[in-house]
């Protein structure tokens, strides 16, 4: 089967053809995968549907489409972005290379945070990105207000886009929280997951996040990994409402460290959560 065959190509086909493509980068469980995403995304075929269409031919313009795919797949592009969107919580997320692609670990976060039932409160999601955890808490939570704040103006303009797709109301701030003052009193949650990989870790991390995904989003700028919640915790110690909660995602690496920074600034409450690998990820205190 050749990669530019376009006669007549089954859906089984193109299975079988994605598997030659790709079996120097994915392995078998995650090239099932993207052919799903791939055939679900560009030819509306749901994987219930494949089991009775696995025999019918892909026009050739779709098939144009996927092989155009999959040379972005062969180039190491991440599936979300090659796709272009991600469904979470309900809400579609427009993906991006400007935008962290959404982690489970995160959604992990927004659950941890959804079960408390908050409802009639004011959150302030600090690094918002694709808008991943401003859009599900307002999407979750009962008449709370969220402010989502980035320093990238793509990222901004993406959570936007997200928001108005979805129609949920945040309020944006294009600001750098190293400059910007959290106005006091005015939020009783502050959620973040910033830039935590430090470029100590840069040979650790895999080729495909460290050639698509914004590298400011994920990795620290600075000789001390933790800078970003040392400035979180100290503004958010000053101007949290009273008893107003703080989360984080963490590097399991240091969330004890975390823990520490939260002790000395006299939050109380702390409680640290595992992910899914069953590596301590989030973390949550209370003024
Ligand atoms: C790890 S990503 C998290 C994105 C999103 N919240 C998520 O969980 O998928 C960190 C985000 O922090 C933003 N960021 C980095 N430095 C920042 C700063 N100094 N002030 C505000 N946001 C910053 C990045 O642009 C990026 O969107």
């Amino acid at each position: 089967m050749k990669f530019d065959s376009k006669k007549n190509m089954t859906l089984t086909c193109f299975k079988l053809l994605l598997k030659k493509e790709l079996f120097s980068l994915y392995n078998d469980d995650e090239i099932q995968v993207i052919f799903f995403e791939l055939i679900e995304n560009f030819l509306k075929i749901s994987k219930i549907e494949y089991l009775s269409k696995c025999d019918e031919i892909i026009l050739d313009n779709d098939i144009n489409i996927l092989k155009n795919k999959i040379i972005d797949l062969k180039a190491n592009k991440p599936l979300q972005y090659v796709v272009g969107k991600k469904k979470i919580f309900d809400i579609t997320f427009q993906l991006n290379e400007k935008v962290l692609i959404p982690r489970p670990e995160t959604e992990e976060l927004c659950s941890w945070i959804i079960s408390y039932n908050l409802s009639k409160i004011n959150i302030l999601d600090i690094g918002t990105g694709s808008g991943l955890i401003a859009l599900v808490l307002k999407k979750k939570l009962k008449n709370c207000k969220v402010e989502a704040w980035d320093s990238s103006i793509e990222a901004i303009e993406t959570a936007k886009l997200n928001a108005i797709n979805n129609k949920i109301d945040i309020s944006f701030l294009l600001c750098d929280i190293f400059k910007a003052e959290i106005p006091m009193n005015k939020f009783n949650l502050i959620v973040s997951n910033p830039p935590y990989v430090s470029y100590d870790d840069y040979e650790n991390i895999h080729e495909r996040v460290k050639k698509y995904e914004p590298n400011n989003a994920i990795f620290v700028n600075n000789k001390d990994v933790l800078i970003y919640y040392k400035c979180i915790i100290q503004k958010a110690s000053l101007s949290l409402a009273k008893n107003g909660l703080i989360f984080f995602e963490c590097n399991h690496i240091n969330i004890d460290m975390v823990n520490e920074i939260l002790i000395n600034h006299n939050f109380k409450n702390i409680e640290i959560r595992n992910d899914y690998r069953g590596l301590k990820r989030m973390i949550k205190a209370q003024k």
